[in-house]
C-alpha cells in the first residue's frame, strides 16, 4: 500500500538520530519515500527528545503549526516518535488533535503497522465526514470536519520494561530493527552510530531517560561485532559506538537467551566494574573492554573507533588498556561530570565525588595522553547549572572543576525540570530563571577560553582529519545560491550523502571541506582545484593547522 511520502524530522540526540535512520531505512524498504520537504509530504513524522523542556517546545511548535494544514488536508498522517511520547503518551493526542500516532522509543519496530493503521484509519475519518460536512469555517479558515479528530493509534512501553521480568521481553522485536538495519555507504559519508546498549538504569535525579527509554539492555556482542564489519565491508571507515552508560555493556553469554535463534539482548545488573570479572564456571562475560577489542581486532576497515556517553563511575583500567593499544580507537572521552559539588552530586544522585572523578581524568590522562606522539587525549563534558539547591558557591566549584578538567568541549544546561524524575516531585527547583542564565553564560566563557587555549596549542601540527564534506559555510552559501532549494533534512543522518553531491554539483572554485581530528576537534580546509572533494569524503587525510578559533582549526591539505 504505501507509495506515500514521508518527512521525518529528528530532535535530540545521537541515539534518536539512529533511530530516526532505522526507521527511514525500515519504511524506505516497505515501499514509501522520504522527502526533505514537510509540506509535500503524506506522512509528516518528528522524532522527539524529552531531556529539556526547550526540545519539547520546538515539537510543540511544530505541531501547532501543522494544524493549520490538516485542517486543509485531513488525509495527512502526523506521528510524534521518541521520548515526548513516551513521557505524554495519550495526554499528547488530548492536547494536539493533530496526532495521529503516537510511538515510544521502545516501540519503533511497530511503526510500520502503525502507520498503514492510522493511514486507512485517517481515510475512513475523512470519509465517514461525508460530502456535505466537508467543510466548516473557522476564524476565517476552511477546516475539514474530520481534520481535528485524531486516529489515534498508539504503541508505548509504559513501564512494562522494568516489570517484566524475562529477560527476552524487553528487547527481542526492537532488536529485529538494529539487525535489519541497512547498509550505504553513500548516506553516511563513510561515519555510523552502532547501538551496544539501550535505556538507562542510573535514575540521576533530573533526567527522564530512564523513564522514556526504559531499562537498560546489552545487546549480543556478536550482532554488534557482525554489524561493525558489515559497515566497515560497506565502506565505513567511522564507528561511534552509542549508550547512555555506555562503559557499563556487559554481556553473560551463560545466561544468554536465544528466541527462534537469535540471540536476544540482555538486561543490566547490578554494575560491578567491568576490571571485576566474577565469571562462574562454565560462563563467559563479554565486558565493555572485550567489546571494544572484538571490534578493533575483527572490523579494521574501521579507522576511528569512539564511544559515547562514558559514565565517570566504574571506568576500569582495562578499557584504557585496550584503547592505549588499540591505533584504530580514538583517544576522545565524552565524559559528563554534570556539576563541581559534592552536595549538587549527592542530590542529582550520581554516585561519584569530585575528587572521584578528577581521579578518573588523572588516570585516563596517564594511559592515553600522548601528544608527543601526535595523540593527545581529548576530553568533552556535559555540565548542568542552577540545579536544586544549587549555591553561589557550588557554582564557584563548578567552574574550578572545569579549569582543571580542561575539556575540549562542555555542552552547558540549565536545569528543566522535568515531570515524572524525583527531583521534579520531590526538591525544590529553586534557582531562579535569572541566575541559571548568567551561571550559564559564566560557565560558558570559563569553557570558552580553555576551549581556545585547546585549539591554539595545535597551530603548527599535522591532524589527521577524517573528512565528512563540504563545510557548513559552503552549504549555507550553496543553499542561498539555489534559494534554499537543496534539502538539509532526510530523516537523521541520512541526508549527509545527498546534501554533499548537490553543493559540490553547484560549487565553482575551491571548495571549503571539513572534517574531524580522532580527538573530535572541528578541522576546516579548502580543497585545491587539483584534487576531487568528493574523492576526499570518507577519508582520512593529513592538514597541516594554520590558525584556530575557539570550536574550529583552520588548515591546509599535506
Ligand atoms: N535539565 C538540564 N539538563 C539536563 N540533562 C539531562 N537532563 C536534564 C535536565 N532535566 C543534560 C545532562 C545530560 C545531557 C544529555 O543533558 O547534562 O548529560
Ligand atoms: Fe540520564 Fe543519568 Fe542515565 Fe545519563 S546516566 S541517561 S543523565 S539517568
Amino acid at each position: 500500500m504505501p507509495d506515500r511520502t514521508v518527512y521525518l524530522e529528528t530532535f535530540g540526540c545521537q541515539m534518536n538520530e539512529l533511530d530516526s535512520e532505522l526507521v527511514a531505512g525500515q519504511l524506505t524498504a516497505l515501499g514509501y519515500r522520504l522527502t526533505g520537504e514537510a509540506d509535500a509530504a503524506d506522512v509528516v513524522l518528528y522524532n522527539t527528545c524529552s531531556v529539556r523542556d526547550l526540545a519539547e517546545q520546538k515539537v510543540r511548535s511544530r505541531l501547532g503549526e501543522i494544524r493549520l494544514r490538516k485542517a486543509e488536508e485531513p488525509g495527512l498522517v502526523v506521528g510524534v516518535l521518541g521520548c515526548m511520547a513516551e513521557r505524554d503518551g495519550e495526554d499528547l493526542i488530548r492536547k494536539f488533535p493533530v496526532v495521529d500516532v503516537l510511538c515510544g522509543p521502545a516501540e519503533l519496530d511497530k511503526l510500520p503497522g502503525l502507520l498503514d493503521n492510522a493511514v486507512r484509519t485517517r481515510e475512513s475519518l475523512v470519509a465517514d465526514a461525508g460530502d456535505e460536512a466537508v467543510l466548516t469555517k473557522k476564524n476565517g479558515r476552511t477546516v475539514h470536519a474530520s481534520a481535528e479528530r485524531s486516529a489515534k493509534v498508539v504503541a508505548l512501553q509504559g513501564d512494562s520494561s522494568r516489570r517484566s521480568s524475562t529477560l527476552a521481553a524487553a528487547g527481542d522485536s526492537l532488536e529485529m530493527l538494529d539487525l535489519s538495519r541497512a547498509v550505504s555507504p553513500h548516506d553516511h559519508d563513510g561515519s555510523a552510530y552502532v547501538r551496544i546498549t539501550r535505556g538507562c538504569n542510573k535514575f540521576c535525579t533530573y533526567c527522564v531517560v530512564p523513564h522514556t527509554r526504559g531499562a537498560e539492555i546489552h545487546r549480543p556482542p556478536d550482532h554488534i561485532v557482525d554489524e561493525c564489519k558489515r559497515l566497515a565491508d560497506a565502506g565505513i571507515v567511522e564507528v561511534t559506538l552509542l549508550g547512555q552508560t555506555v562503559n557499563h555493556y556487559r554481556f553473560e553469554h551463560g545466561s544468554s537467551v536465544s528466541v527462534s535463534g537469535v540471540t536476544q539482548p540482555q538486561k543490566g545488573r547490578t554494575y560491578k566494574g567491568s576490571h571485576h570479572r566474577d565469571v562462574y564456571a562454565g560462563e563467559r562475560v563479554t565486558t565493555f573492554a572485550d567489546l571494544l577489542k572484538r571490534i578493533h581486532d575483527e572490523a579494521p576497515g574501521i579507522q576511528r573507533l569512539r564511544f559515547v556517553t562514558s559514565y565517570p563511575r566504574d571506568f576500569g583500567n582495562d578499557v584504557l588498556e585496550v584503547m592505549r593499544d588499540s591505533p584504530r580507537i580514538c583517544r576522545y572521552l565524552h565524559i559528563p561530570a554534570q556539576s563541581g559539588s559534592n552536595e549538587v552530586l549527592a542530590r542529582m544522585n550520581r554516585g561519584y565525588t569530585v575528587e572521584e572523578y578528577l581521579e578518573f581524568l588523572d588516570r585516563a590522562r596517564h594511559f592515553l595522553d600522548e601528544p608527543e606522539k601526535g595523540r593527545p587525549l581529548m576530553l568533552a563534558g556535559d555540565m548542568i547549572v542552577g540545579f536544586c539547591g544549587e549555591t553561589e558557591a557550588d557554582f564557584e566549584a563548578s567552574k574550578e572543576l572545569l579549569r582543571k578538567a580542561r575539556y575540549k568541549n562542555c555542552f552547558i544546561f540549565k536545569y528543566s525540570p522535568r515531570p515524572g524524575t524525583t527531583a521534579y516531585d520531590r526538591i525544590a527547583d529553586d534557582v531562579s530563571e535569572a541566575d541559571k542564565r548568567r551561571r550559564c553564560n559564566e560557565l560558558l566563557a570559563v569553557q570558552h577560553e580553555i576551549s581556545h587555549g585547546i585549539s591554539e596549542s595545535l597551530v603548527g601540527s599535522v591532524q589527521h582529519v577524517f573528512v565528512q564534506g563540504v563545510s557548513e559555510y559552503e552549504r549555507k552559501r550553496a543553499k542561498a545560491a539555489d534559494n534554499g532549494m537543496i534539502s538539509l533534512t532526510v530523516g537523521g543522518r541520512s541526508d549527509l550523502g545527498s546534501t554533499n553531491a548537490a553543493v559540490l554539483e553547484r560549487a565553482s572554485g575551491p571548495v571549503q571541506m571539513t572534517g574531524r581530528t580522532d580527538g573530535d576537534l572541528i578541522v576546516v580546509f579548502d580543497c585545491p582545484e587539483s584534487r576531487s572533494a568528493t574523492g576526499l569524503i570518507g577519508r582520512v587525510v593529513p592538514v597541516r593547522i594554520a590558525r584556530a578559533n575557539v570550536l574550529t582549526l583552520f588548515g591546509e591539505l599535506v
